[in-house]
């Protein structure tokens, strides 16, 4: 089967990578002739790579790499069965993206889009049988990452689910299905990870070090939050915080951070500015946590404890399964553990007396334990 995918920005060129890997034919199509070329040379350099690494020879470097058509002309979309978007996160010029492909490929070609944030419904609500519509969200980067989110949306047919999941379960990618609502599931359960550890410091609890110090060493993730948000990219973070939280109505459980707009705002946008909450400038000194068993015990059950409460409130909500979303948290973002399974390592009562405990300290929504939570306790 033939397979397209539309821009060739990082996620797009990630995707026609693994969509060669697997043995498909790719059109890997943009408007920008620039970006065309780019995604080309650094899809060369990547593969020369691969074949110094001994994971291929020279020969079937060659034959992936010709496997992939580099073009600017949307009418190479004819043949394929499945087409993958993943063009700028704007809902008009995708429309209109959606509306041309479909007037080019056939009756039975499943249109998917990477989306992180806006609905697949209104994506493919311009589509003259929007029951081939899905959403299919990869992370980046999209050849090392694992998780595959498949997202159908209330107008997609159950066999056009099935057929996404099957194709890419078939490009040795871990899939977990979500329901189409906002942030899907990694990037719903994952914001207090952000987002109760900027408010830690902006209490003046700890600094950006120490809370990382906890996370890692206490917790076991593989970065801190402060550090992750530095290689994300503060503006980036911030914004897709920002979106959740407009797109949940307000609910005060996904509030931004002062603390990170301004941060985003001064340019310290973290890695890829030389500076976030740490200085990245050759020689700078990473500054010291405070080694305080107590005190990061305290950050890290705070912190596990509010990703938990989203985890089992996501499960409350069907957004997904109890499997699916432990799975997403592990091979989407490196989680030591999958969430659910973490809080019945700990006790639910634990995590619930937690949350109880914030919320009555502060009086605020944003601790409100998930009821799912609060009859798992009543019923265990
Ligand atoms: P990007 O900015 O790196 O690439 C977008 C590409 O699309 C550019 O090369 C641009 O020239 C091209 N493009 C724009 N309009 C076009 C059109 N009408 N026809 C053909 N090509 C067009 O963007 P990125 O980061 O790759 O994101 C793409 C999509 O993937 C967005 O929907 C985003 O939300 C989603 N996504 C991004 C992730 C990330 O970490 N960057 C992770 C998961 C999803």
């Amino acid at each position: 089967m033939e397979v397209g995918v539309l821009g060739a920005g990082t996620m797009g060129a990630g995707i026609a990578q693994v969509a060669a890997q697997a043995g498909h034919q790719v059109n890997l199509i943009d408007v920008n002739a620039d970006a065309l070329k780019r995604a080309k040379a650094s899809m060369e350099k990547i593969f020369n790579r691969l074949v110094e690494k001994g994971k291929y020879s020279a020969e079937e470097a060659e034959i992936i790499l010709d496997r992939i058509n580099y073009s600017g002309d949307r009418n190479d979309f004819q043949n394929c069965g499945l087409i993958i978007e993943a063009i700028v996160e704007n809902l008009e010029v995708k429309h209109k993206m959606f509306k041309q492909m479909e007037s080019i490929v056939s009756d039975d070609c499943i249109l998917a889009s990477n989306t992180s944030s806006l609905s697949v419904a209104s994506i493919g609500s311009v589509l003259e049988n929007p029951s081939r519509m899905i959403g299919i969200h990869f992370f980046n980067p999209a050849p090392l990452m694992p998780l595959v989110e498949i997202i159908p949306a209330v107008q997609t047919s159950e066999a056009v689910t099935k057929e996404a999941r099957a194709i890419i379960d078939s490009w040795k990618k871990v899939t977990v299905l979500a329901k189409d609502t906002p942030g899907f599931i990694v990037n719903r359960v994952a914001r207090p990870f952000y987002g109760e550890a900027l408010r830690i410091y902006e209490e003046g609890v700890a600094d950006f070090a120490t809370i990382d110090w906890a996370m890692t060493e206490l917790g076991g993730f593989r970065m801190g939050p402060f550090t992750l948000m530095d290689y994300i990219g503060n503006d980036i973070n911030y914004t897709v915080t920002e979106t959740v939280f407009k797109s949940f109505y307000y609910d005060p459980r996904y509030k931004p951070s002062f603390t990170q707009k301004r941060h985003a705002e001064a340019g310290y946008l973290g890695r890829k500015s030389g500076r976030g909450y740490f200085d990245y400038a050759e020689g700078a000194v990473k500054p010291e946590p405070v080694k305080d068993e107590v005190l990061g015990r305290k950050i890290l059950n705070r912190i596990l404890a509010m990703l938990i409460n989203e985890a089992v409130d996501a499960l409350f909500l069907n957004i997904a399964s109890k499997e699916d979303i432990d799975l997403a948290m592990t091979k989407g973002v490196n989680y030591p553990k999958g969430l659910l399974a973490w809080m019945e390592e700990i006790g639910e009562e634990n995590v619930l007396n937690q949350l109880q405990e914030l919320f009555e300290e502060y009086g605020e929504d944003r601790y409100r334990p998930s009821p799912l939570l609060k009859r798992m306790v009543r019923e265990k």
